[in-house]
């Protein structure tokens, strides 16, 4: 079968679509055959090598994280599929392996894909819509009603994020850039500023939840906009402003202080997936999708991605 790897690590240019042996099916693991993929910013961080010290430099390394296809075989321990089912899913941290014409996934990361949408649509969902869930539901604690503001509300996170929240009752800010606000308000956002010409940290407007889906600003810039016990949510906890503010936050409680930070770092698995295919089942939920690339484009396909402008999600034509 056809996997794109990488032998080490460098520019998109080092990706290679080989022939490599078909999965072995292991006692709870779901052979799928892959009809589509999407790409996700770790998948390149991964192969430039920046998050070497979490993903080590073991090669040849596969790459790839999302799924979207039919179960061909099951191991003889899976209860949940059968053969033809419909799956989608987010692969583990040690496997990956997602840009490969076939993967063996353990039964508990799939879920069926709801009967509404392609394998594309489906694809584009795991990592980023788990993402989204998780930072807002497990991080953010998100109740009906809360106020809500999503940071890069056009990239593949923030785009979920705003439908979520959304769903879940709440007043939805979406912050993105020029040219993305009519996308961004047909996701469904109540208001939306474009942060190249107004800088949300400087209004006024409590929020319950601050999610910095793209984590380019800090818990100290925007904790102002927070109501007394609001949550800032960010995916990169790397900034030393944010680690500041989550080391030091048990102190200010003491004073009072009860704003918190939180890093959300996504868990692959079925059981959330299941609710987000119910929301696109409820048509609350549906992918922005940017472009489709084939396996064999995959290098330009990173490289778009890297340019930090995708408007939505890119997704891997596979099968
Ligand atoms: N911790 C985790 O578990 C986790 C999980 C998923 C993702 N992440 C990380 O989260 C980040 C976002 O992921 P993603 O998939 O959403 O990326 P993405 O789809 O590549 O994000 C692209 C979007 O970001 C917007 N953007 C860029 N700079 C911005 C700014 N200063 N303010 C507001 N929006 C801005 C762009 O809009 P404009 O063109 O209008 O600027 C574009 O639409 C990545 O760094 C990724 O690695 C972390």
């Amino acid at each position: 079968m056809k996997a794109v790897l990488i032998r080490e690590f460098g520019p998109p240019a080092i990706l290679r679509t080989e022939e490599v042996p078909r999965p072995e099916v292991s006692e709870t693991g779901v052979l799928v055959r892959v009809r589509y993929s999407s790409v996700n910013p770790v998948d390149w961080k991964i192969r430039n090598g920046s998050l070497r010290l979490f993903y080590g430099a073991k090669f040849p390394m596969r790459l790839g994280f999302d799924i979207a296809g039919e179960v061909e075989e099951t191991g003889p321990s899976v209860t949940r599929f059968g053969k033809g089912d419909r799956v989608f899913g987010m692969m583990g941290y040690r496997v990956r392996g997602a840009y490969a014409e076939y993967v063996c996934a353990d039964e508990s990361l799939l879920a069926v894909i709801p009967g509404n949408i392609g394998f594309d649509e489906a694809a584009a969902i795991p990592l980023a819509g788990l993402t989204a869930y998780q930072a807002l539901q497990d991080k953010g604690e998100m109740k009906e009603h809360n106020s809500v503001l999503v940071n890069g509300a056009s990239g593949g996170v923030g785009s979920f994020a705003v439908q979520i929240a959304k769903a879940a009752g709440c007043h939805v800010t979406a912050v993105c850039g020029t040219g993305n606000a009519e996308p961004v308000a047909a996701l469904g956002a109540d208001r939306v500023i474009d942060y190249r010409k107004e800088d949300f940290a400087k209004m006024t407007a409590p929020y319950d939840i601050i999610f910095d889906a793209v984590g380019v600003r800090t818990f100290f810039q925007v904790g102002r906009c927070l109501t007394k016990e609001g949550r800032y949510v960010t995916t990169l906890p790397n900034k030393p402003a944010d680690i500041a503010g989550f080391v030091l936050r048990p102190f200010l409680s003491l004073f009072g202080y009860e704003k918190r930070i939180r890093f959300v770092n996504v868990r692959p698995g079925g059981e959330d997936l299941r609710r987000l295919a119910l929301l696109v089942e409820e048509n609350k939920l549906s992918p922005l999708i940017d472009r489709t690339y084939e396996l064999k484009e995959i290098a330009a396909a990173h490289a778009y991605s890297e340019t930090g402008r995708a408007k939505g999600k890119i997704l891997i034509q596979v099968g």
